[in-house]
């Protein structure tokens, strides 16, 4: 696929066959996320893929709403470190996006199919990932080709309007 077309055509896809992803797509991957962006080059991340059924089920269960996280072919889970400062803590989370991102489009350019899922039990994450006492789960990342609909460019995605989100010179200018 072409970028501008891996662009528009992720989407949040939570439904995944039972194809699996072969190792060297995953690694490329993985390596647009180590090569996303951060502050400073800082790279406030390391990824723990996962690709075990049953370890994939038990972090299906960090998130009461992430069981499609169990069906996912490989699971990147996006660990960060304990930030003691609120203003690293929030530069580390806007770094862990631009991996992410980066992720899901090199995803895309596969056909493979990315989600999202947040944390709230960061306990049981955190054993499950084997995270030491300074590392933080942050995000986990699900990945698959979609069961139903295959990646293509979307035509009419689900966002506020071009004119109402772009501002040109000045706030409120169209
Ligand atoms: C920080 C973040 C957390 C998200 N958490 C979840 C989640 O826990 N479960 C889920 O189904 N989707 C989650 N999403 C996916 C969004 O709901 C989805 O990206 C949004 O609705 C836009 O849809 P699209 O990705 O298909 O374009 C999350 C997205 C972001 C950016």
């Amino acid at each position: 696929m072409e970028t501008w077309d891996a662009i528009r055509a992720r989407r949040n896809v939570r439904d995944y066959s039972d194809r699996p992803i072969a190792p060297e797509d995953l690694d490329r991957i993985l390596e647009a996320g180590r090569r996303a962006p951060s502050s400073r080059n800082w790279q406030p991340w390391d990824f723990v893929v996962v690709t075990d059924p049953a370890q994939r089920a038990a972090l299906s269960k960090v998130w009461q709403y992430g069981a499609y996280v169990a069906h996912a072919q490989a699971v990147v889970a996006l660990v960060g470190a304990i930030q003691a400062e609120e203003r690293q803590r929030l530069w580390q989370q806007f770094d862990h996006g631009q991996a992410v991102m980066s992720m899901m489009v090199a995803a895309a350019d596969l056909g493979i199919g990315s989600g999202h899922s947040a944390v709230g039990d960061q306990e049981l994450a955190r054993s499950v990932l084997g995270l030491p006492d300074d590392r933080v789960c942050l995000s986990l990342m699900p990945l698959g080709y979609p069961a139903r609909r295959p990646l293509a460019p979307l035509r009419r995605p689900n966002r506020r309007p071009f004119g109402e989100v772009v501002h040109r010179g000045r706030f409120g200018s169209r």
